[in-house]
């Protein structure tokens, strides 16, 4: 099953923390839950080590790549971006997505792109 991992302690903007009691994470975690369609699991995850650029999220499955992105406003755009990233990915046999397949979204926002786990690993 592939999984959408969003930090959840993400700060709202490079600026602020939160916005109201809420971190920018838990504001994005909020969106990409409603967004992400059926067999596309979304899970919470306190601090992906990425702090310096707010919102990061990560999308695996196992098997396949897995994609670690940032820099993400926590609005509804970034999460219909992230979630249609994941299905293409989800489809892929690999978890590679073909660019002319990536939302507009998600451009600029990929941070580091892990091969999977192998047997001998
Ligand atoms: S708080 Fe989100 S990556 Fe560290």
């Amino acid at each position: 099953m592939t999984t959408i991992l969003v930090c959840d302690t993400c700060r709202y903007s490079q600026t602020e923390k939160l916005n109201g009691d809420q971190t920018g994470g838990e504001i994005l975690a909020d969106l990409v839950e409603k967004a992400a369609p059926t067999g596309i699991s979304v899970k919470r995850h306190s601090c992906l080590m990425g702090c310096d650029h707010h919102c990061n999220i990560a999308i695996r499955a196992k098997g396949k790549l897995t994609y670690v992105l940032g820099r993400f406003e926590p609005n509804a755009e970034s999460a219909a971006a992230i979630t249609e990233f994941a299905t293409g990915f989800d489809a892929s046999q690999t978890g590679r997505v073909p660019f002319r397949e990536w939302p507009q979204g998600v451009k600029g926002h990929f941070v580091s792109r892990v091969p999977p786990i192998e047997d001998d690993d």
